[in-house]
């Protein structure tokens, strides 16, 4: 930051200099990234709400878990939670935050091809990440979550898209990633917390609803092929920003080349499959260059797809969707 009489004279010399400051290029966005505090909303049936998504988002394995005891209430299909991913319970910058995300739906979605709401894309996370069922729009917890991610946006405008917002874009290798030297790169730098066998650490007994202390990256209680960490580009850019614990965006720990291959090695293990993956993106031309899953319009093979280069699918289709994970 610099201090006021840093910057004092050369804005007095502009002036002097008759320069029209306003037509100066805007300098980056110095914007703080929001920290709202659910604890300092003031009691009552709004807080218990918001107290309550959050709970949702961060202990999701507790309270709509496959192993919790009222199997009418089990939602997701693992026991992961919705900020193993969306860190720090959605607040992390680059970290997938969900911090400015409730004014930016309704919005167009390739997925599907059509127009989506929040409680469209919460389902989706639900059905693919957390390898789960959708929960009933009405219902308790849908409107906690919904308070949750508005309560996120506070003081954001509607349709305003932070700088921060999923990951930060990663350099596209001119090579294929290479899923054998991920193994190593795994080996090195992740098996400490996801394990040697890569399917986490557990917080309690298999059947406690407990979740993980770390968790698994691949394997039956993972989530599923359909998942956005499914594609390579969304996957190896979160790791890079994120991984291993504790890593922020502006300083990453891994080289680009790492990322890419680690995420290869770990998208390349097996992990519960989602039908019907045929009929995502139904306007072809929409699909991701990195969509793991046939079929494709361009003549690319299938691992071209899953593991790069991407660029030169890019460059053959013209309104190709963009790199985010939707
Ligand atoms: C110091 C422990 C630690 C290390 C080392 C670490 N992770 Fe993680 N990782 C975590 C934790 C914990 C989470 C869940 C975040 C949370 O709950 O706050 C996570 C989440 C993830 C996720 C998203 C959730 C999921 O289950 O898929 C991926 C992907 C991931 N890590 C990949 C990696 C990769 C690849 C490496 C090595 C380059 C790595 N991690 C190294 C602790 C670690
Ligand atoms: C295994 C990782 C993972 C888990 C677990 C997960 N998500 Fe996601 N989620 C993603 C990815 C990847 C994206 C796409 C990010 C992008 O487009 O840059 C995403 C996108 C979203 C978005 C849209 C964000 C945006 O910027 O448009 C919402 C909302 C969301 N998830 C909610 C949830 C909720 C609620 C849960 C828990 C029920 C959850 N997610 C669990 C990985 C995950």
């Amino acid at each position: 930051m610099p201090r006021l009489g840093d910057i004092g004279p050369t804005l007095l010399a502009a002036l002097a200099l008759g320069v029209a400051i306003a037509a100066a290029p805007a300098p980056p966005s110095r914007a703080a990234w929001p920290t709202p505090d659910a604890d300092a909303l003031p009691a009552g049936p709004w807080k218990d709400a918001v107290l309550y998504g959050r709970a949702l988002f961060s202990d999701t394995s507790t309270l709509i878990g496959p192993e919790v005891a009222n199997a009418s209430m089990r939602f997701a299909g693992n026991n992961l939670s919705c900020q193993t991913c969306h860190l720090k319970g959605g607040t992390q910058k680059f970290g997938l935050p969900l911090i400015g995300v409730y004014g930016l739906f309704p919005t167009y979605i390739p997925r599907e091809n059509e127009v989506r709401t929040l409680e469209d894309r919460i389902e989706g996370c639900l059905e693919r990440s957390m390898n789960g069922r959708p929960l009933p729009i009405d219902s308790r917890e849908m409107k906690a979550m919904l308070a949750y991610l508005q309560f996120l946006s506070t003081d954001v405008p509607v349709g305003r898209v932070l700088e921060g917002r999923g990951a930060p874009t990663l350099p596209l290798l001119s090579r294929a990633a290479n899923p054998e030297r991920g193994a190593t790169v795994f080996l090195e730098r992740c098996a400490a917390c996801h394990q040697m066998n890569g399917l986490g650490m557990r917080k309690g007994p298999a059947g406690s609803a407990a979740g993980y202390l770390f968790p698994p990256l691949w394997g039956p209680d993972s989530f599923n092929d359909g998942a956005g960490m499914h594609r390579l580009i969304v996957s190896a850019s979160f790791i890079r920003a994120n991984m291993p614990l504790g890593t922020t965006h502006a300083a990453p720990v891994l080289s680009v080349d790492d990322a890419w291959d680690v995420a290869a090695f770990m998208n390349s293990r097996p992990r519960p499959a989602r039908s019907g993956l045929d009929r995502d993106y139904p306007d072809r031309s929409r699909k991701p260059a990195d969509a793991p899953f046939p079929p494709f319009l361009d003549g690319f093979p299938l691992d071209q797809h899953r593991l790069g280069p991407f660029q030169p699918i890019l460059d053959a289709t013209v309104g190709r969707s963009s790199r985010r994970g939707q």
